[in-house]
This record gives structure tokens, C-alpha cells and sequence, in this order.
């Protein structure tokens, strides 16, 4: 079938067949298939959406069209933690050392940040020296030693997604759920886990702006997992407000290192050991997600973590001294109190205005070619539910420049915030689990 007839065909609302969707994309792949006519197709299906058979064979021949990671030789229970992003998301940096800690490994592959949210590539950047695992074979090594496999994202592993995401990029087409969930679903796929966990922000900071349109993008990537038998657990977690209190890249792993002595914010505590509550039970060392939840948050205050993430640190050449002196990260030269103007309540955080904020002090991109500065950002010390008086601080920046940036960056992290008269609760940060 000619690429035109099957464009028209989606555009009418007919099904295509599998061999008809395969052929298409593979000619994509090969160049037959131009940029225009698979923007022309992604747009009809970003308006007439794909069927069962055909979400099925597009996050197959995503997953397919590059390398495997196939892991020979791991014995750990393997599980593969994604989140769609968010703001202060840092917590791939402290599950997999708390996950090591119960003999569960992680395998993943972590993506750079881009615009207000951040990317554990960058993360992991902050220490010096630090490189991932470039090979299969490294990784194995790592969850061997540590329990950690991370590995960046490369050209060999789903290009077809790749090639598809930057197209989408520029025609209006990422916000088409069976476009996301395939995108996503097919990375899972291609790496080899014993589960999968999804967490799906939701909020002023994330992609999925309402609870209802989250769990729809829940739903269709569980279902994927299901066609191609793989256990899935989804957790919808609050992004109106930033996650935990540091936003920045150096700042972040500080704040993981010391949730993992037990030391760090209670919401991002939460979310680390309700995650893996459900590993455990995707392990079945448990029944119930609650009596994983306690035995992950005893495990926090034992401190125990800190040596995985150390040990993946170290076999991954990074300077080690920085997980056992967190404070190192600590280096910016100046620093910038935001003292509240009002006395109240603080009734919103506005994430993406707070991840915008960070991104003008250098701590996240703006276009894919710059450069990020590891050791500024924003550390929180009043977030939604909590009284303040006129005077206390609301937020220190971290910053490296006295520029105009800076004062970009102030000026919206100001409008972040909003005080109100009434009292206003503590936003919950797990919303639901399926
Ligand atoms: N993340 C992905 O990997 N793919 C998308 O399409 C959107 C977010």
C-alpha cells in the first residue's frame, strides 16, 4: 500500500492492519516514508486515535527497531521505576540504592531534562567523574555489585521512538495519549524487568495537567503492559506544588543522600517508600503495599542506602566522597533568601513556574544545546499548608550570577507562591495506585 493511502485511511477512521502499520513505519525508518507523510499520519492519529491491534504493533515495532537489553546473567528481581517528569524529581537517585537495600535491582534508562523539569542524566552529572554504564555489560556488572543499573539513553535503543518524538516535537503532536503511551511503554519494553512501575505526575508541573487525564494515560499504558505480559503498577503522585525541597541538579542528589539517612522531606519520603511497598509486593516478599511501605521506611532510617548509592557511584568513576559529604554539592557562590511580604498560609507552589525559576538560574535547559551549571537551584523551606510571617524565608536561591536571569528567576519564583488568609491542608503527594 502506498504511504498516502495509508494516511487517508487513518484519516477516515478505518483500522489499519498489522502489516500495513509495520510496513509504514519500517519505510520510515529506511527513508521510504518522508517527514511530511508521517507528520500528516501522527497528526490523524493524534485526532482519530489507534486501535488496540495498532497501539500493540507500533509500541512493538518501536521497541524493536533497536537493541534489546537483555541482562543475561542478573539474578536480582529486576524493576524498571518510570516517572513522565516533574518538578524536584530526584527520585530514581534514591529508590534504586533504598530498592538495592531488599535485593531488588534496578534497570533503566534515564533521559536529560529539558524546559522545567529536570532529567536524572543531569543529576548524576553533579558528581565529578560520574559516567553511566555505556554497555550492557557494564550495567550487568553495576546491578551485580550495587543493585543500581541506570544507563543513558542511546541511539541504538528505540531510534523509531526517537525519530517519531523529535517529529512530534514540531508538529503539535506529543499530547496524543496513544502517542505518550507507546513512546514510554516501548523503552520499558526494550529493557528486561520483572515489573514495571509508573509514576504518572499530575499537576501545574507535569505533563497531565487533571487527575482524570492522568488516568488515562494510566490506563492505556497499563494495558499496553498487558498485551505484552508485563506486570504494572501505576502511581498517580501530586505535581502542583515542586516534590520534596531542592530543584536543582547538585541540590537534588544532596536532598536524595539525605532522604536516604532518613533525613529528608516528608512528601518525597512518602513517594520513595510507597514505591517500593509495591516492588515488594511485585516480588511477593509481601502481600500488602502497606507492609512494604514499613519495612522500606525502617530501611531509611538505618541509613543502610547510602552505600549502595555510594558503590554505584564509585564503579561508575564518580567522586564518592561527594555521597558520603553531600554537603561538597553544596558550592554555589551566593545565595539569595526570598522572605514572604504577607502573613498566612501558603495555598499554592507553582511548580512550573518554580522548575522555570531554576532553569534561569542555568540549573535546567531552555533548548537542548545548553549548558547546565550543576551547583544552582532553589531550596524550599515553606511549601503548600505552611504558616508563615511576614519576613520568614520562603525559598533560597542558589546562584552563580548576578544577571538578569537572576532576576527573572526571583521575580517568578515570588509569583510561585500565594498566601492566603484561611488555613489550607497539606496536599496529599500519592493521589492513587493502581
Ligand atoms: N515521554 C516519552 O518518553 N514520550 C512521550 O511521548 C512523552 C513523554
Amino acid at each position: 500500500m502506498r504511504a498516502v493511502d495509508i494516511i487517508i485511511k487513518k484519516r477516515e477512521h478505518l483500522e489499519l492492519s498489522s502489516n500495513e502499520l509495520k510496513e509504514f513505519l519500517h519505510g520510515y525508518l529506511k527513508g521510504d516514508v518522508t517527514d511530511y507523510q508521517m507528520s500528516a499520519f501522527l497528526m490523524a492519529v493524534f485526532l482519530n486515535g489507534l486501535s488496540d491491534n495498532e497501539l500493540k504493533v507500533l509500541t512493538e515495532t518501536m521497541r524493536d527497531s533497536g537493541d534489546l537489553i537483555h541482562l543475561e546473567g542478573v539474578e536480582r528481581f529486576l524493576i524498571d521505576k518510570h516517572s513522565t517528569g516533574g518538578v524536584g524529581d530526584k527520585t530514581s537517585i534514591a529508590l534504586a540504592p533504598l530498592l538495592s537495600t531488599f535485593g531488588i535491582g534496578t534497570a533503566k534508562m534515564s533521559g536529560k531534562g529539558l524546559g522545567h523539569t529536570g532529567g536524572t542524566l543531569d543529576k548524576f552529572d553533579a558528581i565529578p567523574g560520574f559516567k553511566f554504564p555505556a554497555s550492557e555489560e557494564e550495567m550487568v556488572k553495576s546491578i551485580d555489585h550495587s543493585g543500581i543499573g541506570i544507563m543513558g539513553q542511546t541511539e541504538d535503543i528505540v531510534p523509531l521512538d526517537k525519530k517519531l518524538y523529535a517529529l512530534r516535537d514540531v508538529t503539535g503532536t506529543v499530547d496524543s495519549y496513544p502517542l505518550i503511551a507507546s513512546s514510554i511503554m516501548s523503552k520499558k519494553l526494550a529493557v528486561r524487568s520483572d515489573g514495571i512501575i509508573l509514576d504518572v505526575k499530575v499537576g501545574d508541573g507535569a505533563f497531565m495537567k487533571t487527575l482524570e487525564n492522568a488516568q488515562t494515560l494510566a490506563n492505556i499504558m497499563r494495558d499496553i503492559g498487558s498485551m505484552f505480559n508485563r506486570k504494572v503498577h501505576i502511581v498517580l503522585s501530586g505535581m502542583e506544588q515542586p516534590l520534596g525541597n531542592a530543584i536543582g541538579n547538585g541540590l537534588e542528589v544532596y536532598e536524595a543522600v539525605e532522604s536516604l539517612k532518613g533525613n529528608g522531606p516528608k512528601d518525597f519520603e512518602e513517594l520513595i517508600t510507597t514505591i517500593t511497598g509495591i516492588a515488594l509486593v511485585q516480588k511477593g516478599d509481601v502481600k500488602t503495599i502497606e507492609e512494604g511501605i514499613n519495612m522500606a521506611i525502617e530501611k531509611l532510617h538505618s541509613g543502610e542506602a547510602v552505600t549502595a548509592l555510594r558503590d554505584f557511584v564509585a564503579d561508575c568513576h564518580g567522586d564518592a566522597s561527594y555521597i558520603e559529604q553531600p554537603e561538597k554539592f553544596l558550592t554555589a557562590k551566593y545565595k539569595f533568601e526570598l522572605k514572604a511580604e504577607e502573613s498566612g498560609c501558603i495555598s499554592q507552589l507553582k511548580a512550573e513556574s518554580v522548575g522555570t525559576a531554576g532553569m534561569l538560574l542555568g540549573a535546567g535547559r531552555e533548548t537542548k544545546d545548553d549548558i547546565i551549571d550543576h551547583a544552582v537551584g532553589i531550596v524550599l523551606e515553606k511549601k503548600v499548608g505552611d504558616k508563615v510571617n511576614i519576613g520568614d524565608t520562603l525559598a533560597v536561591l542558589h546562584y552563580n550570577n548576578e544577571n538578569d536571569k537572576f532576576k527573572q528567576s526571583l521575580a517568578l519564583l515570588q509569583s510561585a507562591y500565594v498566601i492566603s488568609n484561611s488555613n489550607i491542608e497539606t496536599p496529599k503527594v500519592i493521589l492513587d495506585i493502581q
